[in-house]
């Protein structure tokens, strides 16, 4: 993975990345408010031992007090001291407990030793820390005296008492939400980029390519106003949307130049990956190049042209095929100028049968006589066969692909059906691309070379 596509995973699944990192954020946080503050206080003692007057004797004293300095330090940890100082101050512990909350350190080549003592009370911990120290002196000038009487071989002198200590050391806030923030960050991405791994959906025109086996030929950004308008108006549309399917209608053109596709069927693997959409805009886009176009509802299952174009859909497709009326009778002017549309008409309980038959082969015919253009649309090829009958009857059929919804395995299944019935497939489509993340449109737009060149060849076929 390079920097770039790690980059774009963070960029696409930064929800992931925050909510993941959130947990243990949140957890450190918990923590910390719930623990009980403690407070240090601390003492330093200073050991030192008898030493005779020659400067070997200093030599070896010093040596002896290094390394009492050690065994000291596991004597002021142990249970008997604490048991003399809750002894010496009358408190209700036991020593298990002080001694738990006693630490002991001296720097190597020192004769100093650093005694800390733990409580919750502030003003606890200095009694017990000076009471433990006081202790212990004596308690060293008990275990060093080899006889009664005689001078102890070593001492110990608390050097600096304790002093009632300001803030707690517990809990140690700044550690814990740093270590709350690692952890988090490491969980987030790390989550981030198993949920990647474990994607399956097509995101890029490479993945695209690779499982369809055909060009890209559109690019189709995701636009809140299309969604819920479902049709573009090109003369005062400059939107990237309007801009991508232009180019589409480019891409279309250039396909075949001597014998460019005039009836063209868009589906799709799944429901909603866009046809619909795709179908009105495709045909605007050429509509707006002078081309004189008629959309076909072939989807006789979940129809939806009548609705996004706002027209009758009493009768249709479905009505010609049953001879309920002759073509010039249910094909509907539309609102835009060279768009007329033949919604589905009433749901036959038949669809596939309808679509296969001799009076569809007619009208597909009829129309491309009256039409530059007869663009079509259909159900999705998974759930039924109509897809792919109609792709076989048209010049082409184009894949609509929903960017990071659509599965690999769907759309290889859906292509699949359609090299079955030797559909000749025009390109793939990449619908509803995000605007941002790592499937931006911008990106591939740039990047899959949505240049000024292009767009100049496309203006001067559209006035052609
Ligand atoms: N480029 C787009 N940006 C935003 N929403 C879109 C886009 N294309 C389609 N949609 C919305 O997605 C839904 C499904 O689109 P539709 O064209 O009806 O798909 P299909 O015909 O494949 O079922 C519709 O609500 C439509 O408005
Ligand atoms: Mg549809």
């Amino acid at each position: 993975m390079t920097l770039q596509q790690f980059i774009n995973v963070l960029r696409s699944r930064w929800i992931t990345v925050c909510v993941t990192a959130l947990v243990p954020i949140l957890g450190a946080v918990a923590y910390t408010l719930t623990q009980t503050p403690l407070y240090q206080a601390s003492t330093r003692l200073f050991v030192s031992t008898t030493a005779g007057k020659s400067v070997s004797d200093l030599y070896s004293g010093n040596r002896l007090s290094l390394d009492r300095v050690v065994s000291y330090t596991q004597l002021l940890t142990g249970e008997t001291l604490a048991q003399r100082t809750i002894d010496r101050l009358d408190l209700n512990m036991n020593a298990q407990t002080v001694a738990a909350r006693v630490t002991a350190k001296s720097k190597p080549n020192t004769v100093l030793i650093d005694v800390g003592v733990l409580d919750p009370s502030p003003v606890q911990a200095r009694d017990i820390a000076n009471a433990l120290s006081d202790e212990f002196v004596t308690m060293v000038s008990e275990l060093e005296t080899p006889s009664r009487g005689a001078t102890p071989e070593a001492r110990v002198v608390v050097e600096q008492r304790a002093s009632i200590p300001g803030a707690p050391v517990v809990p140690n806030k700044k550690r814990n939400l740093a270590l709350g923030i690692a952890l988090g960050a490491m969980l987030g991405v790390g989550l981030a980029l198993l949920r990647d791994k474990l994607d399956n959906t097509i995101k890029n025109p490479e993945a695209l390519e690779e499982v369809a086996g055909t060009g890209v030929v559109g690019y189709i950004p995701f636009d809140k106003k299309l969604a819920t308008d479902h049709s573009i108006s090109f003369d005062t549309d400059n939107s990237a949307t309007a801009e991508a399917f232009r180019k589409l209608r480019t891409n279309l053109q250039f396909l075949a130049v001597d014998n460019p596709p005039r009836l063209i069927v868009v589906t799709s693997s799944s429901p909603s990956e866009g046809k619909s959409t795709t179908v009105i805009n495709i045909a605007l886009a050429l509509a707006e190049a002078e081309h004189n176009v008629v959309v076909v509802d072939g989807d006789l299952r979940r129809p939806r042209l009548g609705k996004y174009l706002d027209l009758v859909g009493s009768v249709g497709f479905s009505t010609i095929l049953s001879g309920g009326a002759p073509l010039d009778d249910v094909l509907q002017k539309t609102k835009f100028s060279n768009l007329t549309a033949l919604t589905s008409g009433p749901i036959p309980p038949n669809p596939s049968e309808l679509l296969g038959s001799l009076a569809a082969k007619k009208m597909f015919s009829d129309l491309r006589a009256k039409f530059d253009y007869v663009i079509v649309d259909s159900s999705p090829l998974l759930a039924v066969t109509d897809g792919a009958i109609l792709a076989a009857e048209a010049d082409g059929a184009i894949v609509a692909v929903r960017a990071g919804k659509t599965k690999r395995d769907q759309l290889a299944h859906g292509i699949g059906m359609l090299r079955d019935v030797d559909a000749k497939l025009l390109g793939a489509v990449l619908t509803m691309l995000p605007t941002r993340g790592s499937g931006s449109y911008s990106y591939n737009y740039y990047y899959y070379g949505g240049s000024y060149g292009d767009d100049k060849r496309d203006e001067s076929s559209a006035t052609s």
